[in-house]
């Protein structure tokens, strides 16, 4: 279902301030934060099985990285014997020993890394998938004014582009994290098992690496912050530009636009060059203090060997070398990684925005819907937009009788759309209620309630497919009877008839290919084929001709018949069959009853009736 309101918030004003409902307390995007790794945590929920199993795997395939040192020391500690301590049969046997060892061990990867990815892969994968799945059934959950308030841009930047982010995160956490914190922990322990002081050593050397991190850390995630909002406000532009191009064609404000778009597009530029060269920065400036760290191990292990040849010998000299090695390549891919990391923690930020929003209709436990009469009561409704100073409806009452078909009138922004949005159940009242058969809406299950509604609504949404597609939206199996019934109904079928392709005549993306006057009637066929209780129509403030308008008319009179209807017009012709008038003048009822009532009465009808006439 679509919104009624064509007048919504302007795009740069999208920032999600979200209502919770019933409760009204305001969460603003900067103070709502998630803890990642929890969030991640919940991500992997159906799969922590086998992400567990490839973890076991991923340590047996990583295993030749930390004991690569022990073997390096072993071998050249052949020599030793061999050379030394003149024991040429003992090095040899030693040197072909390890060697065939650390073969084996280093041979084992195959196998275990192989298996580790088929783990991991679909582990991985079933996670993205879930979570877009995950994405795609809050936003169909998510209440209408937390839509009118995000563009869909930015919602399509958290569907796809946050969800691989978060799976590039678990790719990078798995194969660059963990390797990191194995190596660190295997070669400390084992240093600390032989040599205490090289291993105090070591540990002095990895704060020199934190600190490093954390100079660079709050910097570079500010910025990734700031960038994800810039291509997330410029992927929304891009977008609404295209919608606009038929307008800016129109009015030649085509400059205009290309302007605007590159100032956006700079400044998106410049943000993301900054991003790389501060990300740049950050990885040579590691790479020169890790080479120098490293040098400086040498030179400790060695003088050590050289002042007290008793207590280490060259091959300790080798592995401890071999080990810091280990040591700085796992605390540099932890590094390095980071600014993956951090992106991609600013992506499940991201999502769990839309996961966890509040702003939800409440259904649950309530009344379930299962057949309607079709009376409507507003008792003293009051509605206001947030930020909006002025309600947009106010203390506004009306009864309608079952079947019984309803004209609201009055001036733009009078309040008709926000009155049939609050019929929908798409907004609540600020105060007063709406009562549906003598139960209040509020009680009442709205999904349940909805599948009596058809709504035509004041812009026509068509989308690309056919014909038949369109109007058979969301309905499961219908007849070809049934649609030419409805086409029929909604004075749409001589038209179809003479497409190249009836039914199956694909109609343009939004339905471009058709003329307004033909959109509107599909529109009307769609409502139609429902067989709904209560028709809401909201007639489109884009002019026809006089042929079309009068078909569009008839279309409308043969839908009030038999059903409670409720038509907005804005073409006064239009209305001539309904059973009463409300005129409508800033959100409040201000005349009611019918036609010839209301130019009787010589007020606000009769002004617009002759404004018009
Ligand atoms: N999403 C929104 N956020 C804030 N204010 C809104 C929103 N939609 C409508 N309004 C305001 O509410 C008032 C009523 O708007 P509404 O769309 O109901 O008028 P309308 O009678 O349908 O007008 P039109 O005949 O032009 O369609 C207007 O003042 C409008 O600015
Ligand atoms: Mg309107």
């Amino acid at each position: 279902m679509t919104t009624l309101n064509n007048n919504q918030r302007p795009p740069h004003t999208v920032d999600p301030v979200t209502e919770v409902e019933g409760k009204g307390a305001a969460t603003q995007e900067e103070e709502y934060r998630v803890n990642p790794a929890k969030a991640l945590w919940q991500f992997f929920r159906g799969e922590r099985a086998r992400l567990g199993l490839s973890l076991v795997l991923f340590v047996l395939k990583h295993s030749p990285v930390w004991l690569m040192p022990v073997f390096i020391g072993r071998i050249t500690h052949s020599i030793e014997i061999g050379v030394l301590q003149g024991d040429y049969e003992r090095g040899l046997h030693s040197l072909l020993l390890n060697l065939v060892l650390v073969c084996l061990i280093i041979a084992q990867n195959i196998p275990s890394h192989m298996g580790f990815m088929a783990l991991f892969s679909r582990a991985k994968r079933n996670m993205e998938a879930c979570l877009r799945s995950g994405l795609v059934r809050r936003l169909q959950e998510l209440s209408i004014s937390y839509h009118g308030q995000m563009r869909s841009g930015r919602l399509q930047a958290k569907v796809l582009r946050d969800v691989e982010s978060v799976e590039r995160l678990s790719h990078m956490l798995v194969n660059g994290v963990v390797p990191g914190v194995l190596g660190v922990g295997f070669a400390l322990i084992y240093t600390f098992s032989k040599q205490p002081w090289i291993g105090w050593f070591f540990v002095v050397t990895i704060p020199v690496v934190a600190l490093l991190r954390k100079v660079f850390v709050f910097r570079i995630r500010k910025r990734n912050r700031e960038f994800r909002r810039n291509v997330e406000m410029m992927s929304g532009r891009v977008s609404e530009m295209i919608e606009m191009i038929p307008i800016s064609r129109a009015h030649a404000v085509e400059g205009e636009e290309i302007r605007r778009m590159d100032d956006e597009l700079e400044h998106v530029r410049s943000r993301g060059v900054k991003l790389d060269m501060i990300n740049a920065f950050f990885a040579c400036a590691n790479w020169v203090s890790f080479q120098v760290i490293r040098m400086v191990c040498l030179a400790v292990t060695s003088y050590i060997a050289l002042a007290y040849p008793e207590k280490m010998s060259i091959s300790d000299v080798v592995k401890y070398f071999t080990f810091f090695e280990v040591i700085i390549r796992s605390v540099q891919q932890v590094l390095n990684v980071y600014p993956m990391l951090a992106r991609g923690f600013e992506s499940i930020h991201s999502i769990s925005e839309v996961l966890d929003c509040p702003d939800l209709e409440q259904n649950r436990g309530k009344r379930k819907v299962r057949d309607i009469i079709g009376e409507y009561e507003f008792q003293d409704v009051t509605f206001r937009y947030k930020d909006d100073d002025a309600p947009a409806i106010q203390d506004f009452s009306l009864h309608v009788n079952p079947g019984e078909s309803i004209a609201l009138v009055g001036a733009s922004g009078a309040g008709k759309s926000t009155l049939m949005n609050l019929l929908i159940g798409f907004h609540r009242p600020t105060a007063g209620r709406i009562l549906l058969d003598g139960r209040d809406m509020q009680k009442l299950d709205l999904r349940t309630y909805r599948k009596f509604l058809a709504v035509v609504p004041q812009e026509t949404v068509l989308f690309s497919g056919s014909v038949r597609e369109n109007i058979a939206f969301g309905l499961r199996e219908v007849s070809d009877d049934r649609i030419w019934e409805a086409l029929e109904i909604a004075n749409a079928s001589d038209f179809v008839t003479r497409l190249p392709e009836g039914l199956d005549t694909p109609i343009g993306e939004h339905g471009g290919w058709l003329s307004g006057g033909q959109r509107q009637r599909l529109s009307i066929a769609r409502a139609i084929i429902r067989r709904p209780k209560v028709i809401i129509f909201d007639e489109a403030t884009s002019s026809l001709d006089a042929v079309a308008e009068s078909l569009v008319q008839d279309a409308i009179d043969r839908l009030i018949a038999e059903r409670t209807t409720f038509v907005v017009a804005h073409r006064l012709s239009t209305i001539r069959k309904c059973d009463r008038i409300v005129v409508m003048k800033d959100g409040r009822c201000i005349e009611s009853g019918t036609h010839e009532e209301l130019m009787d009465l010589q007020g606000e009808f009769h002004r617009l009736q002759t404004l018009q006439s």
